[in-house]
């Protein structure tokens, strides 16, 4: 049984979740109950990040305290994760003790053997990226992911000697040990190295909303350092660099663009730095846009989460977000897309063939699987598409996989058309041959879809008189499993017919 660790990056609790913060965490999701399926041994994280300017000022904003604000928002994030029949292992909050500790005893480790070091900083800070900025990264003066003047701060600080690991961090991306996929994005890695890694400041004076300094109460952790170790203390990690827990080191770390180069920097460095393993592999994914602009208030093109599961259900919320997101670029999310997607491949696609193929066969065939000559159907093919796109976390492939086979077995039926056949009471033979290819090629799809839509998936497999997935092996991926004769269920509606 291999392990298989899966992290998604934990989202600041600033404010409601975003529609990315869905994407990524139903994508983690699909991928957890994946190898799940395969029988691996799954832990799957999640999580929120409390410290920070970014969470200060925004509780600061409504009037709360950042302990009584981040209390409110933590519980909207796993209500949407429940909403959204996310199957996590655990949610940490970096605001738990035994986190604080872990992070309190790791840096100190850094900080005794001379890793960590004190001096004085000067720069830009942008506080919607929680980074300094270079003059170089600034457009018009101003940060171009927030829009905003960073503000000058002049400090003392303590500095992490990134520097140091900046040759076994570029080793490690070129040989793939540390695989950044897809390859455009690790390029874009090894190129940013080249200008040189620097030392970076790991402390904050000012910024009373962190993790003290064990050595320097004066001083709070940087938040990035703080957040970074979640994936090592969601685990249950205790800051000793002796003792790694059993999922380490991450098999794949989901996220998007935005948040590449500090993952792909601070992160490493930190786990070179304290004699860690690296993770294995980064998936980086794009941006969600509406109508081609980037999400913002003043735009209006915000998207909320709740909005679309309240008007699709988590199901079909899971599948519209999966499907919208092409490898590696930007996907465009639109109501009115999602609306015109759902109702062509859920409503007319999946629900109209399994209600139709069920009809025609308790019409007929006394609601048995029937038989006919029919050749077997290789799906070996597809199959391979659908593995390939879950190694990837290439969410559109593997969800297009089924559209495709979908549509195929409509255009089969279009043009064999078993009721017309059936109802002249002649030749029942090849109809049933159309029928149990289109029955069985359904029990093959239920596999398939169990880790995007496991309900749904369930609800095909009732119908055709199976249980539940429960594992995907070999043997389910062969022509064949549904035995002809099997009862099958009563006639279902998958997806209700709304636009
Ligand atoms: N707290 C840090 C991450 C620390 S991880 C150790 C952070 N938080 S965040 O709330 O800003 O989340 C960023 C992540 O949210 C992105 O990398 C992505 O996973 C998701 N998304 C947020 N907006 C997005 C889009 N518009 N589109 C797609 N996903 C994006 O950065």
């Amino acid at each position: 049984m291999a392990k298989y660790y899966i992290t998604t990056p934990i989202y600041y609790a600033s404010g409601k979740p975003h529609i990315g913060h869905a994407y990524t965490t139903v994508l983690a999701d699909v991928l957890a109950r994946y190898h799940t399926l395969l029988g691996d041994k799954v832990f799957f994280q999640v999580g929120t990040d409390e410290h920070g300017a970014k969470v200060a000022t925004s509780a600061k904003k409504v009037g709360k305290t950042p302990e009584v604000f981040v209390n409110e928002i933590t519980p909207i994030f796993s209500d949407l994760w429940q909403k959204l029949d996310i199957q996590y292992d655990r949610f940490i909050r970096t605001t738990e003790s035994a986190h604080i500790k872990a992070v309190q005893k790791a840096l100190q480790a850094l900080y005794d053997k001379g890793d960590i070091y004190k001096d004085k900083y000067e720069g830009w800070y942008c506080e919607g990226c929680e980074q300094f900025k270079l003059e170089n990264d600034l457009v018009d003066g101003k940060c171009p992911d927030h829009q905003t003047k960073p503000t000058f701060m002049s400090e003392d600080t303590y500095m992490f000697r990134m520097s140091k690991y900046a040759s076994p961090l570029r080793d490690a991306i070129v040989s793939n040990s540390l695989q950044i996929t897809p390859e455009n994005r690790k390029q874009e890695v090894l190129q940013f190295l080249t200008r040189g890694l620097k030392d970076i400041s790991i402390s904050r004076q000012n910024q009373k909303w962190g993790i003290p300094l064990p050595w320097d109460e004066e001083h709070t952790f940087y938040v990035w350092p703080d957040a970074f170790l979640n994936y090592l203390t969601v685990l249950g990690w205790n800051g000793d660099p002796a003792v790694i827990p059993s999922s380490y080191p991450p098999d794949l770390q989901l996220m998007a663009k935005d948040i590449l180069r500090v993952h792909a920097t601070i992160w490493p460095t930190l786990l070179l730095a304290l004699g860690l393993p690296l993770p294995k592999k980064f998936y980086v994914h794009g941006y969600f846009t509406s109508e081609g602009k980037k999400m913002s208030k003043a735009v209006g093109n915000v998207i909320d989460p709740q909005e679309v599961i309240s008007t699709f259900g988590p199901e079909a919320t899971r599948y519209l977000l999966l499907s919208s997101m092409p490898y590696g670029e930007d996907g465009d999310l639109t109501m009115e897309k999602m609306k015109a997607k759902y109702t062509a491949d859920l409503v007319n696609g999946l629900g109209n063939i399994l209600s139709r193929t069920l009809t025609l066969c308790h019409k007929y065939f006394s609601g048995l699987v029937p038989t006919g000559p029919d050749s077997p159907q290789d799906w070996s093919a597809k199959w391979r598409v659908y593995d390939e796109a879950m190694v990837k976390a290439d969410s559109l492939t593997v969800l297009n996989s089924v559209i495709e086979a979908i549509k195929s077995l409509d255009q089969n039926l279009q043009e064999n058309k078993p009721w017309e056949v059936l109802g002249a009471q002649n030749n029942s033979e090849s109809a049933a041959a159309v029928l149990y290819r289109v029955l069985e090629a359904l029990r093959h799809i239920a596999i398939m879809l169990k880790p995007v839509m496991p309900s749904t998936s369930d609800k095909i497999m009732t119908a055709l008189g199976l249980g539940p997935v429960e594992h995907i092996t070999e043997a389910d991926k062969q022509w064949g499993g549904l035995k002809p004769g099997t009862k099958l269920g009563e006639k279902v509606h998958l997806f209700e017919r709304k636009f």
